[in-house]
């Protein structure tokens, strides 16, 4: 893998966030997207047009949205769950998006309140109006491989959604182990098989690290060949519809593993470190392996 490019899709503002239970004040998370942009990266999640009910610490998202300082190298695309959120997002003037579906109906249905079918229906007309206004579209599927309500996913399912998105017109399709239950065999078996029907080079791996098996799964799916990895600053995260999911695997241990394969990001590790250690400290959450060890914290 020497002399390689990997794209870090850095999602803590929206997927570590997300979930906090205290009300996090607006200017921190702005901060949070600002100092992130600065570490080099050239993706920065920075929030949801989501209903405030569903997921109250995203209320603000036109606020962050508006407050940021945005650089021209870096994208900040938001979540939309609907048309409603997708005219939300563009009135403050976002030009990349993603939707959302999952492979399992148990948990889409309590996530966004809908069948697997009819999400793909809701993003019909998003999908018409990206188009038209030239916006990018991402897709996430989450589940991919085990379901807080149904247990086991069918990979079956999981390409079946992945490349209903895919034809729809999402650019990428982020494969999501919403609740970090997966391990690098099978982690990589189900990349390969959504991989047979939409190129490699438009998927990503999004990995929550419940079991710790997050940077074991990125490696073993490396290898068959994805060089797109969502990550969250500090190994933030999780999500309301997923109790007992822990954050994504931290950015910081994605970069330390990736430098010591020789792989490029663009992002600079100690800067990313110390914007973990900022926000870990605001939010009172552990630091990163990789942080803690960088910067002799405990
Ligand atoms: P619903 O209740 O079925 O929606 O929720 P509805 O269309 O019936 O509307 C109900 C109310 O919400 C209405 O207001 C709408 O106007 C309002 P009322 O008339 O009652 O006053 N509403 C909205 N308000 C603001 N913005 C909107 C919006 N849409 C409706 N966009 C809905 C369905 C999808 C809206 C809701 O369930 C929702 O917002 N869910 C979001 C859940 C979410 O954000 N989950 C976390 C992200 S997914 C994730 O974390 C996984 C991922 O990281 C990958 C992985 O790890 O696998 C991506
Ligand atoms: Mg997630």
């Amino acid at each position: 893998m020497s002399s390689d490019r990997v794209r870090i899709v850095e999602v803590g503002p929206r997927d570590g966030l997300q979930n906090e239970p205290y009300t996090i004040p607006t200017p921190v998370k702005i901060e949070l997207i600002d100092r992130l942009s600065a570490t080099g990266l050239s993706v920065v999640e920075a929030t949801s047009f989501v209903a405030a009910p569903a997921i109250p610490q995203l209320a603000d998202a036109e606020d962050v949205f508006t407050g940021i300082k945005p650089l021209d190298e870096v994208q900040y695309p938001v979540l939309v769950p609907n048309i409603k959120g997708y005219l939300r997002a563009r009135q403050v003037g976002a030009s990349h998006i993603a939707v959302f579906t999952a492979a399992s109906e148990a948990f889409n249905r309590r996530n966004i309140n809908c069948s697997i079918a009819e999400s793909l229906e809701r993003f019909a007309p998003v999908m018409e109006a990206a188009t038209a206004d030239g916006v990018t579209v991402r897709g996430y599927v989450s589940t991919v491989l085990g379901c807080p309500y149904q247990g086991e996913v069918d990979v079956a399912e999981v390409v079946r959604v992945a490349r209903a998105l895919f034809e729809a017109g999402c650019a990428e399709i982020s494969l999501g182990d919403t609740i970090g239950v997966g391990t690098p065999r099978k982690a990589r078996q189900m990349l390969e098989a959504v991989a047979e029907v939409i190129p490699m080079d438009r998927l990503a791996v999004h990995f929550h690290d419940t079991y710790g098996q997050a940077l074991s799964n990125i490696y073993a799916c490396m290898e068959a060949g994805v060089r797109v990895i969502d990550s969250s600053v500090a190994g933030l995260g999780g999500c309301p519809y997923a109790r007992g999911a822990t954050g994504n695997v931290a950015t910081e241990d994605v970069l330390y593993m990736l430098n010591g394969l020789g792989v490029e990001t663009g992002v600079d590790l100690e800067a990313m470190a110390r914007v973990g250690d900022w926000i870990a400290g605001e939010l009172g959450r552990p630091r990163s392996r990789t942080g803690q060890a960088l910067l002799k914290r405990s």
